[in-house]
């Protein structure tokens, strides 16, 4: 086994993306299994940002990126990522990334559904990234989906086009909206198939040639296990599933393939968009997290919904994914904090609980129970050593450990790549 995988193992923006980068030194191949660009991965890399959508993290070093069948592409993304990415001076090819020829694309009629769609929901919006993420993935299982490899067969694309867009129209003119011609629709595809196509590749055989030639590969998880279509807040989530058992179904390499699988979880808990969040603060320290965490979306810019740890949500994340181990990142937010809250149950209608409901008014009555424990009132921004921290900080992240179930392998404090500590060395595992 010379895998991991990388899950939020929360609501989202994590720092799965730096995570990625930073364990990419030593890998040969980075996989992104699941979503599309309503993820954003931003790495720093000596004061200098990358922020990454559709690309898999890997492209920063140079490694083998694959967009493996579970992610749905926006082919005019894709290309503005890429030039953007030259912008930096780092040059994308074919040699580099390599996207599978079953990837569902998303279309310009997705995007106006998403937002139509959020636009009726009224008081009860979901909070999308206004992506097309959602509507994409509903017509890959209707099987009305064009794939990648769909604009490589002229016949193929003309009719799987009249059946998507027979149905888009009747749904958009019920909304309001204005309606797409095949002909707009097929322009749009010839202009972006040559500059995408190039880099289509048979993803499925090149991963059994690296499985089987041992390589180390990353699977690079996008948004979390809460926001899971399954296990998540449903139906406040995103519309693929996030869990680690995705990775063989959207690379095409079978269940196995995962090897250690490590959930990232910031040291407090943040949610951008709508739905439950027990933990969630109103108040002053609440403030202070959005504040000296910046915590606004790497995509849409929103400010992102802050709250203490919750370790019943992370041990139902490390359950329904079958976590090995957790990062646990931005641990130098907390520095100024006198006293730190965990949550470690709920009270549900006066009943204590100590699992996560899936029923949505449930979850919206949860009273968390917090155990208070001291903060450390000193700086570990940028510490790189377990040691060198202080023992009020090694005492939260032990707590975390015995709360949730696994060990904390991995901790940061900064948004640099080295500001990183590893803290057990759990690749000799992999
Ligand atoms: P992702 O979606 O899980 O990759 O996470 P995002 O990149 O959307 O959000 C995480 C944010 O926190 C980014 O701006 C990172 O640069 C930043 N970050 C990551 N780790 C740390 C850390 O340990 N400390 C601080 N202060 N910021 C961090
Ligand atoms: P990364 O990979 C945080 C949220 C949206 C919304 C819900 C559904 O950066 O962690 P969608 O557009 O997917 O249909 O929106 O999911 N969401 C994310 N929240 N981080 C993300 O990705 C997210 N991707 C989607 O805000 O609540
Ligand atoms: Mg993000």
């Amino acid at each position: 086994m010379s895998s991991v995988t990388i899950v939020g193992s929360q609501w989202g923006d994590e720092g799965k993306g730096k995570i990625v980068d930073w364990l990419a030194s030593q890998a040969d191949v980075v996989v992104r299994f699941q979503g599309g660009h309503n993820a954003g991965h931003t790495l720093v890399i000596n004061g200098q940002n990358y922020k990454l959508s559709l690309l898999p993290s890997g492209v920063v070093r140079k490694k083998i990126s694959i967009i493996g069948n579970g992610v749905v592409v926006d082919p005019q993304a894709l290309l503005n990522e890429i030039v953007r990415f030259k912008e930096k001076n780092i040059e994308i090819t074919p040699d580099i990334l390599k996207i599978a020829e079953n990837c569902p694309l998303i279309l310009p009629s997705h995007v106006v559904l998403d937002q139509a769609r959020e636009k009726v929901r009224g008081n009860h919006k979901i909070g999308t990234t206004g992506r097309g993420i959602g509507p994409t993935y509903e017509d890959k299982v209707a099987r009305r989906a064009i794939r990648l490899c769909d604009l490589t067969e002229p016949e193929t694309l003309t009719w799987r086009l009249d059946e998507l867009l027979a149905h888009h129209n009747a749904l958009l003119a019920s909304l309001g909206e204005k309606i797409f011609t095949k002909d707009e629709i097929l322009e749009y595809l010839k202009r972006v198939a040559v500059k995408v196509l190039p880099f289509m590749a048979p993803v499925s055989e090149l991963m059994a040639g690296y499985l089987k030639s041992n390589k180390f590969i990353l699977f690079e998880g996008a948004q979390a296990i809460m926001l899971d279509v399954d296990h998540g807040t449903y139906p406040f989530v995103t519309s693929s599933n996030t869990v680690p058992s995705q990775t063989g179904i959207g690379s095409g390499t079978g269940p196995k393939s995962g090897g250690y699988i490590l959930g990232i979880a910031k040291a407090y808990t943040t949610r951008v968009g709508a739905g439950p969040f027990p933990t969630e603060l109103f108040d002053e320290t609440g403030k202070h997290l959005g504040e000296k965490g910046y915590e606004f979306g790497t995509v849409t810019g929103r400010p992102r919904r802050c709250g203490w740890f919750d370790a019943v949500l992370v041990r139902h994340a490390v359950q329904v994914g079958g976590l090995n181990g957790l990062a646990l990142m931005k641990l130098d937010v907390l520095d100024s904090l006198k006293e730190i809250k965990i949550c470690v149950g709920y009270k549900l209608d006066g009943k204590k609980i100590e699992h996560f409901p899936y029923t949505l008014e449930a979850q919206k009555r949860l009273e968390p129970i917090y155990e208070t424990i001291p903060g450390w009132n000193e700086k570990t921004y940028g510490i790189r050593s377990k040691e060198n921290l202080p023992i009020a900080a090694r005492n939260y992240i032990e707590r975390i450990e015995t709360l949730t179930g696994v060990k904390v392998v991995v901790i940061s404090t900064s948004p640099e790549r080295e500001d990183t500590i590893l803290s057990e060395n759990f690749l000799a595992k992999c």
